[in-house]
């Protein structure tokens, strides 16, 4: 990233917080997100121990075109990703000769609230498991097919097909029982300084959101509208490969997407987000 590279040549880690300019206000602190006339809670009360007071969504941030983008579903290029999920929702596949449907029928129901709880706790597998792990497990072990690759179409629709079925939900995830132990290793992970830049995600998300870093008008991070569109891909990508592509920027080696680390990470950032709605697909630059 040259724009961070010349940013770093001109500031050191601790002076960050002065060298952004002091622009404190909000894209449009009073824009509405309202998809096809429901409205989207892109603000919420955040949850008890939590460093910050209100919980705002990386909508808020956006310019005003790029916010629009997400106010239909017809303009919001997040859509094709969508439909292709429901076509492959119904496709028969694997050793069993099922689609999704054949066992879990309409996903309107039998999905219904699911995004909001993930990452989560799997009894079965002995894991917290993320939306992609539990469609690949389903994949292998309920349907009898390949597992899907992370990053890939099939993937990144489903788990936008998926997410869609959660939307205008509140995130809320559990933190307590076996999941407790993630949740502090994620927490650990967000405070944690590293590469080049020696920045933790704290450093920008807690501690400077808000401001503008070059032309970007830093959020909190928040992770509601995964996978999410952004222009700069011309596609959707998922969670990890955000927090992969901050981690670069900072000049840090990466955690792998599906990591024990980014799972971790992801739990302890779905719950800084609690009470934001699912935006899924939502649409950033
Ligand atoms: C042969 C039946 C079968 C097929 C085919 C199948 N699943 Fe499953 N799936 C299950 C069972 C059984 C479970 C575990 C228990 C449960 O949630 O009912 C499960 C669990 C899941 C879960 C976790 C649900 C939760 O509440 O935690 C997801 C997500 C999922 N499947 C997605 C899919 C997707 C996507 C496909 C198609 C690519 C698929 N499944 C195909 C049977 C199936
Ligand atoms: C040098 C500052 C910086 C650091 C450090 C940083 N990020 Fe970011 N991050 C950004 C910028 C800039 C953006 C794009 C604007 C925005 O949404 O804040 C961004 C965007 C994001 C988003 C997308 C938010 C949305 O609404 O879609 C997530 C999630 C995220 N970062 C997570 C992380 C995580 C996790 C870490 C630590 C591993 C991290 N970031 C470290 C600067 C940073």
């Amino acid at each position: 990233m040259p724009k961070l590279g010349r940013m770093a040549a001109s500031v050191t880690a601790a002076g960050l917080a002065l060298s952004l300019a002091a622009f404190q206000s909000h894209a449009d602190e009073s824009a509405e997100l309202i998809i096809d006339g429901t409205t989207i809670a892109t603000k919420a009360a955040a949850p008890e121990g939590s460093p910050l007071e209100e919980n705002i969504s990386g909508w808020r941030f956006r310019s005003a075109e790029t916010q629009a983008l997400e106010t239909d579903d017809f303009d919001n290029p997040g859509f094709v990703a969508v439909d292709y999920g429901a076509e492959l929702w119904e496709d028969a596949a694997g050793s069993s000769g099922k689609s999704c449907a054949s066992c879990h029928g309409d996903a309107s129901e039998s999905m219904k609230g699911l995004r909001t709880s993930m990452p989560k706790w799997n009894d079965e597998k002995g894991t917290l498991m993320t939306l992609e792990d539990h469609i690949n497990w389903s994949r292998e072990e309920h349907q009898g097919a390949d597992p899907w690759k992370w990053e890939s179409p099939e993937m990144l629709a489903m788990t936008a097909f998926l997410g869609v079925q959660s939307r205008g939900m509140p995130v809320n995830v559990k933190i307590d029982g076996p999941a407790e132990e993630w949740f502090n290793k994620g927490k650990e992970l967000y405070y944690t300084r590293v590469g080049q830049l020696d920045l933790a995600c704290a450093n920008c998300h807690e501690d400077n959101w808000g401001n503008m870093i070059r032309a970007d008008h830093l959020s909190q991070g928040q992770i509601n509208g995964f996978p999410t569109y952004r222009l700069k891909w011309q596609g959707l990508g998922s969670t990890h490969r955000r927090f992969k592509g901050c981690m670069d920027n900072v000049r840090a080696k990466p955690f792998k997407r599906g990591s024990d680390e980014f799972t971790a990470l992801e739990l302890y950032i779905a719950w800084r987000g609690s009470g934001l709605s699912v935006e899924t697909p939502a649409v950033r630059n």
